[in-house]
């Protein structure tokens, strides 16, 4: 569903609910033009894609992250992305210049939402730090400000329930790398506000993005389940010893035209990144199925984490590490 559609439809049912009159009321009060400032709350390989994205689509932007090398990193990187985009005119260098001076860093939480209308939030995919976020969130963000979560499989009102605002809590699950794929998937709770959903959808709308709404929770929400269930499978196929992972990806990839095969993937997200959400998949449904698979732990075990270590199901060459292929504007 296209943003413009959610938004029609966001409308429709507030105007025929008779117990939607207040969420009508509450649309017209959330200032959606007056939201300029954005908040990202880990600056990994996820959140300092989705800080740019905002800074390049004129949001005043601040990302924060307890690791001051982190935040470093996520500087240098960025200004050389930026910097090659420039070179391929795919950016003017004004333009470059006015993005970078909107994007700030910060290893102090509590400053940088102070004044802020919109947190997303993408630490480590661990529910316990998560929901210790979204309660200091809670404390020092403004009462108007929306908290989202760019979690790859936990459910926003785990975290909402945290806060004192559960209307203004849910999933904007972007996809890597956010600076390229343009689909989000905005993931509303039984509490979330349709006012809070509205906002959602036009911000994607806003940052050059597809916000697809989806109304009934459930751990994984529509995309990592079935790219879940594509990579257990594949695992599964390797560690029987049926087919080697290379033949895997090939076939995915002539087979169904995908782009990449479930490893390359997983090399692209990180193995760390891939066993982290299973893991967080098995503990939210008890569903042995999600349960890490011996290889994937072998993989993480060893640090062969994928293109960000250099190894991981394939080898990259050193200045390979970062490159992304389809990165675009
Ligand atoms: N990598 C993907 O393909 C992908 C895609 C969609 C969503 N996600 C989700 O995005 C989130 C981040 O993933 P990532 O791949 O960017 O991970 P990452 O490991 O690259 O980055 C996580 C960052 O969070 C920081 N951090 C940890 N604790 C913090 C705290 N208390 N306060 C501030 N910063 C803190 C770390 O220092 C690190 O820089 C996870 O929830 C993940 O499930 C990942």
């Amino acid at each position: 569903m296209w943003p413009h559609d959610a938004v029609a439809e966001l409308k429709r049912i507030a105007k025929e609910k008779p117990a939607a009159a207040g969420a009508v009321e509450e649309m017209r009060e959330l200032p959606i033009d007056e939201m300029t400032r954005v908040t990202v709350v880990g600056s990994g390989q996820m959140g300092s894609q989705i800080g740019m994205l905002c800074a390049l689509s004129g949001y005043d932007t601040v990302l924060v992250d307890i690791d001051p090398a982190a935040l470093r990193r996520t500087q240098r990187e960025l200004a050389a992305r930026m910097n090659q985009w420039v070179a391929k005119k795919k950016l003017t260098a004004t333009e470059k210049d006015a993005a970078m001076a909107r994007l700030s860093v910060s290893s102090s939480l509590e400053s940088a939402v102070g004044e802020t209308d919109l947190v997303i939030e993408s630490v480590v995919e661990k529910l316990a730090l998560k929901r210790e976020i979204f309660a200091q969130l809670d404390h020092w963000a403004p009462p108007h400000a929306i908290l989202a979560t760019n979690s790859s499989t936990i459910v926003s009102s785990q975290l909402a329930s945290n806060t004192a605002r559960p209307d203004k809590v849910l999933n904007l699950h972007f996809f890597f790398p956010p600076l390229t794929v343009e689909c989000v998937e905005v993931v509303v709770n039984a509490n979330t506000s349709e006012a809070t959903a509205h906002a959602a959808l036009e911000f994607c709308h806003r940052i050059g993005r597809v916000g697809v709404l989806i109304r009934n929770e459930i751990p994984g929400f529509v995309a990592n389940r079935i790219l879940g269930a594509m990579e257990r499978e594949a695992m599964a196929l390797y560690e029987a010893g049926i087919a080697d992972f290379h033949d895997i990806d090939l076939i995915c990839r002539q087979a169904f035209h995908h782009p990449m095969g479930p490893f390359e993937i997983m090399d692209l997200s990180g193995n760390d990144v891939t066993y982290l959400a299973m893991q967080q998949m098995y503990e939210d449904t008890g569903d042995r199925d999600w349960k890490p698979c011996g290889s994937l732990v072998e993989k993480v075990k060893e640090g062969q984490l994928g293109r960000k270590t250099g190894i991981g199901w394939y080898t990259y060459p050193r200045e390979d590490k970062n490159d992304q292929r389809s990165f675009k504007k």
